[in-house]
């Protein structure tokens, strides 16, 4: 099956010739000081294996459990934010369509603080049959604890105490951590974030797995997608291989530069894969004052918007659009015998090819108005091809940020707001 493709000929010209052959030895590098785990945060590097080596047990209770929970439930309340959130938010979103019959419907709550949507999903469950995973690594983190706290009681008015039980699934730390005592106590079922895996990269283990399970996608196939990706990078050279080039334009683009990355893409059920490696990118690489600032547009509906700013703006930017070559998906557009709409030059055209053309129109447009333009392929809107994706940008990110030179696997950073917000609400100790 075809894996993820990578294209560079749209960017070369704005850098200086062979500039891709002078930083390759750094790339290189960089990729060794992760292979061999001799790099800063290199506790963190047990994504890097997962496709091969996660626990067969918990992947098959994983399958239990999923199956379990579309018996049981209409509803999927999945509880978690930032690297326990958007993994699973990208892979139900990419995958799930009007023909795909979904197993059970996935809510998530617990990724704001919001009393209007925890008041909409309350909502929506109101008649529906519910269950819950709430994932947290730390589980102490505000915003899941508070909607776990609202969710349990309502899953015990339901349900009663027992019945809630069986209905409520915990994933964490396998031993430490207030979530953990609870779902002890309470006899929930636990699946486990390693311990050597950082949020942001976790979406292959039961953070990401039971969730994409429950909402009636192939996890064999996910996996195996994300298996062969991997086979695929760490054996293919430099020159050919999609990650360590991904790697290479980024710090290339950065140092002659560059300071916004857009991810680009021209399918909506895209939207949370950009979310996804926004985090990705910007939890591993912002810090020590660098990093490229990741932005994402879903094209074209953000072409009628931002794309003032895109074609004309300040030249600060690099664009790397996301191609889908089969979707899954066709309409045509029908000859209309009025034509007051003066479309007919389009009748008989499918909407995937006239979809392609805006993205080859917008491609040159962006890299004459001088926005340099790299094109990630993905074959198929399936999981073998999903999996491959997440794998590709993860491994892409672990080279990149060891070539910038920081630690890409701790985020300092997002603990001062926290400090802040507790001192504020009164909390002990802050
Ligand atoms: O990637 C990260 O480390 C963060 O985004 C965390 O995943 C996020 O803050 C949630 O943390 P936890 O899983 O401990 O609730």
């Amino acid at each position: 099956m075809k894996l993820i493709g990578f294209d560079t000929k749209y960017a070369k010209g704005f850098l200086k010739e062979h500039a891709a052959e002078e930083i390759k030895a750094r790339v290189l590098a960089a990729k060794d000081t992760l292979l061999s785990g001799s790099g800063k945060g290199s506790d963190f590097l047990g994504w890097v294996d997962l496709p091969e080596k996660y626990d067969k047990e918990e992947f098959a209770r994983i399958k239990k459990a999923a199956a379990k929970i579309n018996q049981d439930s209409e509803v999927l309340i999945v509880i978690g934010i930032g690297g326990s959130y958007l993994g699973a938010r990208a892979a139900v979103s990419f995958l799930e369509s009007y023909d795909r019959k979904r197993a059970t419907e996935i809510i998530f709550m617990g990724n704001n603080i919001s009393a209007l949507y925890v008041n909409t999903v309350l909502d929506q469950i109101r008649d529906k049959s519910l269950s819950v995973n709430v994932i947290s690594k730390s589980g102490t983190t505000t915003e899941p604890a508070i909607a776990f706290r609202i969710i349990k009681k309502l899953m015990e008015e339901r349900y009663g105490k027992e019945g809630a039980a069986s209905r409520i699934y915990v994933t964490t730390d396998k031993a430490r951590g207030a979530l953990k005592k609870m779902a002890e106590q309470e006899g929930y079922e636990c699946f486990v974030v390693p311990d050597d895996i950082g949020g942001r990269y976790s979406v292959l283990s039961a953070v990401g797995l039971l969730p994409i399970a429950a909402s009636g996608a192939d996890i064999d196939a996910l996996m195996l997608g994300a298996a062969s990706e991997r086979a695929y990078l760490l054996e293919t050279p430099y020159e050919d291989n999609p990650a360590l080039q991904y790697a290479a334009y980024r710090n290339l683009f950065y140092e002659n530069g560059k300071k916004v990355e857009i991810l680009a893409d021209f399918e909506p059920f895209m939207h949370y894969v950009c979310e996804w490696w926004k985090q990705l990118f910007a939890e591993s690489e912002g810090k020590d004052g660098k990093g490229l600032f990741t932005a994402s547009l879903d094209f074209t509906t953000d072409l009628h918007s931002v794309g003032q700013l895109v074609q004309d703006g300040e030249r600060n930017l690099i664009e790397t659009v996301m191609e889908v070559d089969d979707t899954g998906a066709a309409i045509q557009v029908e000859s209309d015998a009025d034509n007051y709409d003066q479309l007919n030059y389009l009748a008989g055209m499918d909407l995937n090819y006239i979809n392609k053309k805006a993205q080859e129109g917008t491609r040159q447009a962006h890299v004459d108005g001088g926005v340099p333009n790299l094109v990630v392929n993905i074959p198929k809107r399936d999981e073998f091809s999903l999996g491959a994706l997440f794998y590709f940008f993860e491994f892409a990110c672990g080279v990149d940020g060891y070539t910038l030179g920081i630690n890409p696997f701790d985020q300092p950073g997002v603990e001062a707001y926290k400090k802040n917000m507790f001192h504020l609400l009164g909390k002990e100790g802050y």
